[in-house]
């Protein structure tokens, strides 16, 4: 997830774009770019205080083009920091999103004469844009010529030096957003930098192209010359347009699921042979065919999904799996042997404990993979191989969309070492089949985040809160504790059922509410009873459910239901709803859930 800004009118484009970057940070920070006509390229690693410091001209330029970065293909340094040139250095791209067929496209060109500066998947578009150009097409059709051959997501920002003031963009799968002004219109990822300069806006929807001039705007499609699109006024102000209008950056990451899950899967799927297609670990295969033993270390939330992790490889994959707190790992003496691999789960890719965890296990002769999300951090460097989560920054201190990237992750690389050794081409294509509807039924409950706001203020008063689950169930009740605990600072432990009658029922009365995650799987029964024995001690009882349970209503007061699909994907599903349930308890409460006391997003000492 990048930031994007463009800027074509009758004012200098340089302090405008430079400003209006800045409140696109929260989309990346690892790079930042900017392409004003006339003067040289200036890209920079790091964000908008560090590209300002690396501009030695003031720019009378009255349109330009800027980025920011969140790394997907190559490391976040200067080079493949946006905007890319092409050859001849007529044309320039900004880009958010990933070109799929990068590869084949880049090999054309390279057959062609044509030779690359960064390792991005997007500097083929500048690259192409210019070919088209030079078989005599205008810049428009360039650009429609060459999208034509591109598969994958993006919100597109091209600059043609023949062309100064005219902006080109163009959107499949990344936002992108018009500002029309007067005399001046603004191209941008969200509403956030636009909104200073105007309230008029225009949201492009997936397929839609515009092309801008400091007077002009037209949408159109690949296919259609003009279409309509209506412009609307938004009265939003900076701080909520970075949010998309969410309250909170909790919220709205929580809402990023279905596009999150997207990203985790796409190219990833080879639904024929029910595979998972993974490039950053089949570097290892060949030390992965050996592997008889695999320790997942983390910490918090990511060590939750971790926990699935477990389940997801012992169950599909059949290699025996141990999970570690990283913060535990190292000082343990852990014993790994030839056919041991470490997997560290993180989002930042910083987190110290973690890191010094994989430092270990390298020290040890272990194999080091990484599920990570940021790009370029120590933990993606320093491990051997691994598989990006492609989220997207995660600004919300308490974890969400990250967990729910990392159980699909982890659930491909369950796949992938399932189908390399005993899991059926048959049972691998169902369970491909079922992470490719897992967007569409994120959706589905997402829906239901007003209802389960109803559930959260009927129990805001608690000061003690207990979430139980068994099997895949069981990481998601400690995840949902830890949600309430990290942005309520209420009491909250997460159980597994089984163990409720070994202790923690003696804590059970009318004033300790149980939130229950009982989807009708292998061990539906055995969850219901021991919701029964809470229901015996008069304790209050929430019940995450599957569409169609009528049974759970004779026991819980409240039932949240969630789609079918496989158990071990119903995480994924009952995991947005312990993020939501925590969500509306804490906002309820006017916490500052983003910022919880106490805690950072990223864990850097031990
Ligand atoms: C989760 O909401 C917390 N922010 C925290 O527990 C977090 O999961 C943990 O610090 C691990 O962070 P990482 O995924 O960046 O390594």
């Amino acid at each position: 997830m990048c930031g994007i800004f463009a800027y074509t009118g009758d004012k200098n484009a340089q302090p405008i774009l430079l400003d209006g970057l800045q409140s696109l940070e929260y989309r990346g920070y690892d790079s930042a770019g900017i392409f004003l006509p006339g003067s040289p390229l200036v890209k920079t690693p790091g964000a908008v205080t560090e590209l300002r410091s690396r501009i030695a001209f003031s720019s009378d330029a009255k349109s330009g083009i800027s980025h920011l970065r969140w790394a997907t293909h190559g490391e976040p340094n200067e080079v493949n920091a946006h905007p890319h040139a092409s050859q001849n250095g007529e044309v320039y791209v900004a880009h958010n999103g990933i070109i799929e067929n990068y590869r084949e496209l880049k090999e054309r060109l390279i057959k062609n004469g044509h030779t690359f500066r960064s390792e991005t998947d997007t500097e083929v578009l500048a690259h192409m844009i210019e070919v088209e150009i030079h078989q005599g097409k205008t810049f428009e059709n360039a650009v429609v010529d060459t999208l034509r051959q591109v598969r994958g997501t993006y919100g597109l920002l091209v600059s043609y030096t023949k062309e100064p003031n005219t902006i080109i963009t163009a959107r499949m799968g990344s936002p992108v957003v018009l500002g029309l002004g007067a005399g001046e219109n603004f191209v941008a990822s969200d509403a956030s930098p636009i909104l200073r300069h105007t309230k008029q806006v225009v949201f492009l929807s997936d397929g839609d192209m515009a092309i801008l001039t400091p007077t002009s705007h037209r949408v159109r499609t690949l296919s259609e010359n003009e279409i309509k699109r209506p412009a609307q006024t938004i009265d939003w102000n900076v701080e909520e347009a970075s949010k998309g209008g969410y309250p909170h950056f909790m919220l709205k990451e929580i809402h990023e699921a279905p596009e999150v899950l997207e990203n985790a899967i796409r190219g990833r799927l080879i639904q024929k042979e029910g595979r998972a297609k993974l490039g950053g670990i089949e570097a290892v295969s060949a030390e992965l065919a050996d592997l008889d033993r695999l320790l997942i270390t983390a910490c918090g939330t990511a060590y939750y999904a971790g926990l699935l992790g477990e389940y997801l490889i012992e169950d599909l994959g059949g290699i025996p799996v141990e999970v570690e707190l990283a913060s535990e790992f190292r000082y343990r003496k852990p014993i790994i042997r030839k056919g041991t691999a470490v997997l560290a789960v993180s989002q930042s890719g910083e987190t110290l404990d973690t890191l010094e965890a994989i430092r270990e296990g390298k020290r040890r002769g272990a194999l080091t993979l990484g599920v990570v999300n940021t790009v370029g951090s120590t933990i993606a460097r320093e491990t051997d191989a691994g598989v990006y989560n492609h989220a997207g920054p995660e600004i919300g201190v308490a974890s969400t969309k990250a967990f729910i990237s990392q159980v699909a992750v982890l659930s491909l690389v369950a796949l992938f070492l399932g189908r390399s050794r005993s899991l059926s081409e048959d049972d691998g294509r169902k369970i491909v089949e079922a992470l490719k509807k897992l967007p569409e039924l994120s959706r589905k409950v997402l829906a239901l985040s007003d209802s389960i706001k109803q559930i959260a203020l009927k129990y805001k008063d608690a000061r003690d809160f207990l979430f139980i689950g068994r099997r895949y169930s069981y990481p998601v009740a400690l995840e949902g504790a830890l949600k309430l605990k990290e942005v309520s600072y209420v009491h909250a432990e997460g159980y597994g059922a089984g163990e409720m009658k070994h202790g923690p029922l003696a804590m059970i009365d009318t004033k300790f509410p149980t939130l229950a995650i009982v989807p009708q799987d292998s061990v539906y029964e055995k969850t219901l009873s021991n919701m029964i024995e809470i229901q015996a001690r008069k304790g209050p009882l929430i019940a995450i459910a599957t569409e169609g349970d009528e049974r759970v209503k004779e026991i819980a007061q409240d039932v949240i239901y969630i789609p079918t699909t496989i158990e071990q994907l119903t995480p994924v599903l009952s995991g947005i709803v312990v993020q939501l349930f925590a969500y509306h308890f804490a906002a309820e409460k006017g916490l500052n859930v983003d910022r919880p006391r106490n805690l950072a997003k990223s864990v850097t000492v031990e």
